[in-house]
């Protein structure tokens, strides 16, 4: 069935390929962003598209009954967050507020909205179920008060959602606009110009990676299956790789022998992260891209689309 779907954040990474994703499905694509971060050539051409902020309270009159509501815009880039946490609260908790309450007074069909792996922060527990909730970060405070506000609005007002703790998503359009870029865009871009690569710390911290189309297809899944409603579920690949690992195989991919610059270690950052995906997997979905593939896809991109230059 054809549905209007609503992607706040459609100018970003996880958003841009949602909205490619529902849009190649059949569906109507309304997309909503502030461009603070994304970008507005990242946006499909079919998206109708508003620039807002989602703490804009003319959001309501933008969403129509029975809309499925993606919630992804955030302030989401960790250091920035600590430097701010005011405007941390304000987007993250505000903005997440006002996204459901104007899905609310439109009665909307459904809310889908991020939440994150940084919420385990706190906890040793590997691989970490949902149960595990232990933010450290103003930036997994203000997705626990997300999360708060979601469940009060289930309370009060029975309204369907799902909340989707993504741990790291890779993939065509991620973000390498930042201070300290996601490591495989980072290594990707460095050795296609030729530049040096920087491992922070041993390069012995794992992480568990999942390709944005496997992410996607838990997405479709949020709009179809009734059993997803009132539940939060971690999206990983359950599967974690040393930053060194991921090194070794970006270079054997682009067949470099360039050895990575070292620097300190990251302040703050977990050793390891690790889905338990065992809630999504019974419901049937399965992460399907490896990360050969995924990354060899990866490097595919950036060849078909030329290679940014990375800030720092
Ligand atoms: N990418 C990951 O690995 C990852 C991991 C965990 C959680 N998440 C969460 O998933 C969501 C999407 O992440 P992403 O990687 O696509 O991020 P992104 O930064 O690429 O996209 C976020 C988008 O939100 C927009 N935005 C920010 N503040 C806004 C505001 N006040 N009003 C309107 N738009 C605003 C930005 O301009 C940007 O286009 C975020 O909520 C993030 O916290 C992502």
């Amino acid at each position: 069935m054809k549905l209007r779907i609503a992607i706040t954040g459609v100018a970003g990474f996880i958003g841009s390929n949602l909205a490619e994703r529902l849009l190649a499905e059949g569906h109507q694509v309304v997309g909503i962003d502030n461009l603070a971060y994304g970008l507005r050539e990242q946006i499909p051409a079919e998206v109708e598209f508003f620039e807002l902020d989602i703490r804009d309270r003319r959001l309501s009159e933008l969403l129509r009954p029975d809309d499925v509501v993606f919630l992804l815009a955030a302030k989401n880039c960790i250091s920035d967050c600590q430097d701010d946490p005011v405007e941390t609260a304000s987007i993250n908790v505000a903005g997440t507020v006002n996204v459901f309450e104007a899905s609310r007074r439109a009665g909307a069909a459904k809310v889908v909205y991020a939440e994150s792996s940084a919420l385990y922060e706190g906890s040793d527990v590997l691989p970490t179920p949902e149960r595990e909730a232990r933010p450290q970060s103003f930036y997994a405070v203000s997705k626990l008060a997300g999360m708060a506000f979601a469940e009060a609005f289930r309370r009060y007002h029975g309204m369907r959602m799902t909340a989707l703790r993504y741990f790291c998503v890779y993939g065509p359009r991620q973000d390498y606009r930042r201070a300290i870029p996601p490591v495989m865009s980072a290594f990707i871009i460095r050795l296609m110009r030729g530049e040096q690569p920087v491992i922070y710390g041993t390069g012995e911290k794992r992480r568990d990676f999942i390709h944005v189309n496997d992410v996607n297809d838990f997405h479709l899944r949020c709009i179809s299956d009734s059993r997803t409603d009132g539940r939060v579920f971690n999206l990983g690949s359950g599967v974690s790789y040393s930053v060194k690992k991921i090194y070794q195989q970006v270079a054997k991919l682009l067949e470099s022998s360039t050895i990575p610059a070292y620097r300190p270690d990251l302040q703050g950052e977990a050793e390891e992260t690790l889905a338990d995906i065992s809630a999504a997997t019974e419901l049937g979905w399965q992460p399907k891209i490896t990360l050969e593939q995924g990354l060899a896809s990866f490097v595919d991109y950036y060849r078909t689309r030329g290679v940014p230059q990375l800030e720092n």
